[in-house]
């Protein structure tokens, strides 16, 4: 591996996108969201009316889709067909899609060279579902985050009514749920801690106590004084 690699994986509500922010600012590193790369495929077939069981017209898709993926911390343009998608992509309807398109071993594999392109120097801070167990699993640092579901549906509930969605709380419970158990019950690269990542329960820390958590596990890695 060229550059180090920090991979945070967990569920959804877990606080990984907001950990990995959080790290790859503390380490000057890149910034990899990859359920973005899944929801951005989830968003292109409802868009264009792709059926979310057709692996072989998936793979279509994410081939001739322009994912040059520019999702670094400093962007918040990311464009499908010349649109900026960047708020649609946390939609609902687009998460489930992407948990959908996720499934299909093809499909995974059709993105696995697209992230391991971004590791780069002077490192990499991936967050997602299956990065420290498959797309990265020699990974300097491997943490996996985990919270009850009842506390990751509020955060997930307040995020999206802070973005202005109308949402019921028990909905987003029930679709938590449900993506929670495809994403750990299927055949390939199900989420699962790595046997070598470091497990953080966030149900009763705020972002401030896991990254102190974080940053010393960066620490004892050398990844910072
Ligand atoms: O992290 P997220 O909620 O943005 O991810 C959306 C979906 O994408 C998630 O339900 C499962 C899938 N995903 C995946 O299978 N593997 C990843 N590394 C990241 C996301």
């Amino acid at each position: 591996m060229t550059a180090p690699v920090v991979t945070i994986d967990g569920p959804s509500g877990s606080g990984k996108g907001t950990t990995a922010r959080l790290t790859a600012a503390m380490l000057g590193f890149h910034l990899l969201d990859s359920g973005a790369i899944y929801r951005i495929l989830g968003l292109a077939a409802l868009d264009r009316g792709v059926d979310l069981q057709d692996a072989h017209a998936l793979c279509a898709l994410a081939a001739g889709l322009e994912l040059a993926f520019p999702y670094d911390q400093h962007t918040t343009q990311i464009e499908l067909d010349g649109r900026n998608i960047a708020g649609s992509l946390r939609n609902q309807d687009v998460a489930d899609a992407a948990s959908q398109v996720a499934v299909h071993p093809e499909v995974r594999e059709a993105l696995m060279s697209l992230q391991r392109s971004q590791v780069k120097a002077p490192g990499l801070v991936g967050d997602g579902r299956d990065l420290g167990t498959v797309v990265f699993p020699d990974a300097t640092l491997k943490i996996f985050l985990d919270a009850s579901a009842a506390v990751r549906a509020d955060r997930r509930y307040l995020e999206l009514i802070e973005s202005g969605q109308t949402v019921e709380r028990s909905a987003i419970l029930r679709d938590l749920e449900i993506r929670d158990i495809r994403d750990r019950t299927r055949t390939v690269a199900p989420l699962v801690a790595a046997d070598d990542a470091y497990v953080i329960d966030s149900s009763e820390k705020t972002p401030a106590d896991v990254l102190a958590v974080v940053r010393d596990l960066c620490r004892a890695k050398g990844l910072m004084q």
